[in-house]
């Protein structure tokens, strides 16, 4: 059996995603790699490689010294700070996918590639997002994931580069903080709710976006990459999502078991206008026919587990 490269590997998706494909396959099947240095608090065991995934000639030299047959794409500028970096997210996002798509087709390699919400804009539907609709994103961050999309699907019929990928929603975790993007809120708004009983949101209270918590997200990563292929009527990439919420409504879950807990807001107009061109919320049922997608936290277990895996049940804040 041939190794596995994760790319972006010490991101917030590659945090969690690296021990659960090690779990999975075995820790000396999976090579961790990010342009980032490794830092020394990692535990120790399983591979990690400095890779920066615009350089072609260091992805080739991995998949060959490896024996790499499957590529988990995860290195990429998310939205908020793709639009500070226009250049250099074209860069990365485009010119890095491009690089891993030429390696996988060279030495015959599985790809997973994640898309985004982002790939929609505003002319989609925005409720309950059809699995096909119209793409016209408008921020650089969503166009580099259509022509993702694109490339992967090109890639795939051109040279039978087996390619798959989901359409990510805002996914909410506590094991690595959040790389940048619009819905990061969420992440933030936990951590100062125990740190601080307060926490200043940047989109408006009502602005509804789809998210997922992680331990959803990474094992429907797992299940896409092991489903039959014949059944994939899409490859990339499969709307996923498990719930649609707001900050307001986010905020009033967290009370429950904060009750002393503050929102207000101080808008950034920036993430506020690309949270505004992204989709309310996504039917999900092309993934679920096809290879299975069922996700097991709402809003309320995911509340509950979030506050629970970053220590509220021993913090005075949610002792009252
Ligand atoms: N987290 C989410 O909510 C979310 C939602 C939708 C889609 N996605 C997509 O999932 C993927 C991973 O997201 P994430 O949240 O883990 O992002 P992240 O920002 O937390 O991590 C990305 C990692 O890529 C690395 N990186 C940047 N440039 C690189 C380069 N040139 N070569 C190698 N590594 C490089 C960074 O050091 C970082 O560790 C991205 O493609 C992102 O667009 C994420």
């Amino acid at each position: 059996m041939r190794r596995i490269l994760v790319t972006g590997a010490l991101g917030q998706i590659g945090s969690e995603l690296v021990p659960a494909l090690q779990q999975h396959y075995g820790a000396d099947r999976v090579v961790a790699s990010d342009v980032r240095i490794v830092p020394q608090q990692l535990p120790a065991g399983g591979i990690h490689e400095h890779l920066d995934c615009t350089q072609p000639q260091q992805i080739l030299e991995m998949a060959r010294r490896y024996e790499i047959g499957a590529i988990y794409h995860l290195a990429a500028l998310l939205s908020a700070v793709a639009e500070e970096k226009p250049h250099a997210a074209w860069n990365v996002n485009m010119d890095g996918l491009y690089n891993i798509l030429e390696a996988a087709r060279q030495h015959r390699c599985q790809v997973f590639f994640p898309s985004s919400i982002g790939a929609f804009g505003p002319s989609t539907p925005p409720d309950h997002t059809p699995q096909t609709a119209i793409q016209r994103p408008t921020t650089i961050y969503g166009v580099t994931k259509v022509a993702g999309e694109l490339l992967c699907d090109y890639y795939a019929g051109r040279f039978g580069v087996d390619v798959r990928g989901l359409r990510l929603p805002g996914l909410i975790s506590y094991v690595a903080p959040p790389g940048g993007g619009t819905t990061d809120y969420a992440v933030e708004m936990f951590l100062q709710a125990l740190r601080y009983k307060h926490y200043s949101c940047f989109l408006k209270p009502d602005t509804r976006l789809p998210m997922m918590y992680m331990p959803d997200a990474i094992r429907a990563t797992i299940e896409l990459m092991e489903a039959d292929g014949g059944r994939l009527r899409y490859r990339n990439a499969y709307n996923v999502a498990a719930m649609s919420i707001t900050p307001a409504e986010l905020a009033a879950e967290i009370r429950k078991h904060v009750p002393s807990f503050a929102l207000d807001f101080r808008v950034d107009p920036v993430r506020q206008s690309i949270a505004e061109s992204w989709p309310h919320s996504l039917d999900t049922s092309a993934a679920r026919e096809d290879w299975g997608f069922a996700p097991q936290f709402d809003l309320a277990s995911m509340t509950l587990d979030m506050l629970t895996r970053l220590g509220a049940k021993s913090s005075p804040a949610v002792a009252e």
